[in-house]
């Protein structure tokens, strides 16, 4: 009986640690792969820094390198519709001059989105938020931006609109995040989307945010989320005290990656996923 016991004891030790290893490994890259799974990798403006941004090349290059969140800008036509685009011109991003808010949809989609980036990207159109939110959903995740929505009366009920007509506006239903560096607009937002998470942005101005201020933003936000230059651990710490989390922005090298993940942020939106998951066998 004593010898059975000592070897089924055996067994089980040898059992157990098959499935031990990477918890009680101490390795800091053993670490670091336990970090980066749990890091959310937000692909900024689509994976763009390997197709042009804001176009379904970079939300596709995004999903085919298993990013959880895609992240778009939001803006308005002048015929009222929503569309993808980071500017509030579309001098930098097509062959076109002039606001977005100057064009008609059917106008600004003539506008080639692909080309400034390179040739094999020739015809790219700017996307429409319905497009995006159509083909995307339930795929990978979507981080909403309203982009200058000062600029947009009216932006906040179209978005709201556009999820509640496909009941994504329910808690768990997708994967949905807004967030704005207008907050008001954020504020105006989470009224009309209660079940959403909704997020602040925070440019370098924010540096000294107080306690006050980031308790103040989590009557109505879920998220904090700064320009990564403005991050210390201990502002990830008054951040999680208030009871958000924080996703900071925009990482374009790896080592801004490996510091946020030592700094111990919930997310990473960046142009370049692979930063984020530095071995591409994750998940
Ligand atoms: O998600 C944060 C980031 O998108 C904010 O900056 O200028 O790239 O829209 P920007
Ligand atoms: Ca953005």
């Amino acid at each position: 009986m004593k010898r059975k016991f000592t070897i089924f004891s055996l067994t089980a030790i040898l059992f157990m640690s098959m499935f031990t290893v990477p918890v009680v490994a101490t390795s800091s890259e053993m670490l670091t792969m336990q970090q980066q799974q749990q890091i959310v990798n937000v692909a900024h403006r689509g994976a763009s820094g390997h197709a042009p941004e804001n176009t379904l090349s970079a939300f596709d290059k995004a999903l085919e390198m298993k990013a959880d969140y895609i992240e778009i800008d939001v803006q308005m036509t002048q015929d009222g519709e929503l569309v993808v685009i980071h500017d509030t011109t579309v001098d930098r991003t097509t062959n076109g001059t002039g606001a977005v808010g100057d064009y008609t949809l059917n106008e600004i989609q003539q506008l080639d989105a692909g080309s400034w980036f390179g040739e094999e990207f020739a015809g790219e159109r700017i996307p429409t938020f319905e497009e995006i939110i159509d083909r995307y959903r339930g795929k990978i995740g979507i981080l909403i931006e309203l982009k200058s929505p000062e600029q947009y009366p009216g932006v906040e009920e179209k978005v709201a609109e556009a999820l509640i007509k496909r009941n994504m506006h329910k808690p768990n239903n997708s994967k949905i995040i807004l967030q704005s560096f207008n907050h008001e607009s954020v504020q105006r937002s989470k009224e009309l989307l209660p079940n959403i998470p909704h997020g602040v942005l925070a440019g370098l101005t924010w540096a000294d945010i107080t306690d006050e201020q980031l308790a103040q933003f989590a009557t109505y936000a879920d998220y904090f989320n700064p320009n990564m230059n403005i991050v210390t651990d201990e502002l990830v710490d008054r951040v999680h005290f208030a009871g958000m989390k924080i996703f900071p922005y925009t990482v374009r090298a790896q080592e801004q990656a490996d510091n946020l993940f030592k700094l111990g942020v919930d997310g990473i939106v960046t142009d370049f996923p692979e930063y984020v998951y530095k071995h591409p066998v994750k998940k």
